[in-house]
């Protein structure tokens, strides 16, 4: 087993070090606040190859591994977890289904944008009575022949105002329920398509989340990504790899709180010496470093597992599961050794801790992660 990165894979970690610091660090106390999107962030990005990461390069991608995916997501995690969701979204929902999937006509009119971060993607499938229970949509693909009538609602839409394309599961033949659904690409600006209320968030806030909202939009058959009624397995394997993504979100917002509570606690000193030698300090010093640690590794086994193309959903919702959790806790404990100066914005902690949470509830809730282990390991 070896454990040494690739010259490679180092060189890309660095690199996403350098832009999160130079580029994302400066205003993410004010983009938060304000609700901003980062758009010039997200551009450079793009320009940086970091939205296209493992597409192959005749689509304009970086065709690198998931190993390199995942150092880079949790570099940008560490400073602004609201750039790295767009990230995450783009990279592993959007490109990573179409390429996988999409037909050469598909790959060629909207791949090769998305991967450069010309244009941006969105994945819907949950909706206001359909999260968890994925396989209840409400949204219908009527079939008419050459296009589909779209008509339905979706909900808590990461890069629901940004993107220009998005990918949209919908009941087509409820009779045959989840082998009834599609997935279809519709482009922002089509005839019906409403973008809708932006929401007000805990965390992520930089990031945009809507309604969205479809009024007999005609979506073309050419649009339609996989076979008819492939939709909610398209979305079910999109989704394992997306998890990855979003356990290397949580990974860098934990190592990102760690890394900020140890550096305070050799500055600030109370009762005569720094606080890091204080016993109550270092200890909790020591569980953050192991908890880090381990959730680095699931996510780098779960990655490591996708590029040697072996089945990897049941390490992929691990790495989510506790990556997701590891990231609350640490970043509560991140808090704490702070004090009061944890309780406020100037210091980053705080913010740390609310983007925390959407991690244990995006791309399938720690309750569903346990639903993919749990089905997994009691198979057979
Ligand atoms: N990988 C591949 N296929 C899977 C799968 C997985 N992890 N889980 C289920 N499937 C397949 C099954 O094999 C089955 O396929 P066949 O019929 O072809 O055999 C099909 O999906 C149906 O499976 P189930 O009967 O097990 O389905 P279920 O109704 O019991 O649901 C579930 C399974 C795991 C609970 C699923 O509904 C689920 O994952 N729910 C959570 C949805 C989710 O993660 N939503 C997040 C929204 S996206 C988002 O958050 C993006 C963002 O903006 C950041």
């Amino acid at each position: 087993m070896n454990f040494q990165l690739t010259e490679e894979q180092q060189a890309v970690r660095d690199a996403a070090r350098e832009f999160a610091n130079s580029e994302l660090l400066p205003g993410v106390i004010e983009r938060d606040d304000k609700q901003v999107f980062p758009t010039e962030q997200v551009k450079k990005m793009g320009e940086l190859g970091f939205l296209g990461m493992m597409v192959d390069p005749k689509y304009n991608g970086g065709g690198m591994d998931t190993i390199s995916y995942v150092l880079a997501m949790e570099e940008i995690s560490k400073i602004d977890a609201s750039a790295s969701v767009v990230m995450s979204v783009n990279n592993s929902l959007v490109c990573w289904g179409l390429e996988k999937y999409g037909t050469e006509e598909q790959k060629e009119k909207y791949l090769k944008r998305l991967a450069t971060g010309e244009i941006i993607g969105a994945f819907c499938l949950s909706e206001p009575e359909a999260g968890s229970d994925a396989t209840s949509q409400r949204t219908t693909a009527e079939d008419k022949g050459d296009y589909y009538l779209l008509n339905g609602n979706k909900n808590w839409i990461t890069n629901g105002n940004t993107a220009s394309i998005y990918l949209v599961m919908a009941q087509t033949d409820r009779e045959k329920g989840h082998k009834g659904i599609n997935c279809l690409i519709v482009e922002k600006g089509m005839d019906g398509f409403v973008v809708g209320k932006k929401e007000d968030k805990l965390g992520i806030r930089g990031s945009d989340t809507h309604s969205l909202s479809f009024t007999d939009v005609k979506v073309p058959k050419e649009n339609r990504v996989g076979e008819d009624g492939f939709g909610f397995n398209f979305a079910m394997a999109t989704l394992n790899g997306g998890r990855i993504g979003i356990a290397s979100q949580a990974l860098g917002i934990a190592s990102g709180a760690y890394e900020l509570a140890l550096k305070y606690s050799k500055e600030r000193k109370a009762f005569g010496k720094e606080i890091s030698k204080h016993q109550a300090i270092a200890f909790k010093l020591a569980d953050m470093a192991v908890k880090v640690e381990n959730a680095r590794l699931l996510c780098l086994k779960a990655a490591w597992m996708k590029d040697q193309k072996m089945e990897f959903s049941e390490q992929s919702a691990m790495a989510k599961l506790y990556a997701s959790e590891v990231a609350m806790d640490i970043t509560i404990e991140a808090v704490q050794v702070h004090g009061g100066y944890g309780y406020v914005k100037e210091y980053h902690v705080e913010r740390l801790m609310r983007d925390a949470k959407i991690t244990q509830i995006y791309e399938g809730t720690s309750e569903i992660q346990k639903v993919v282990i749990s089905r997994s390991i009691l198979k057979g």
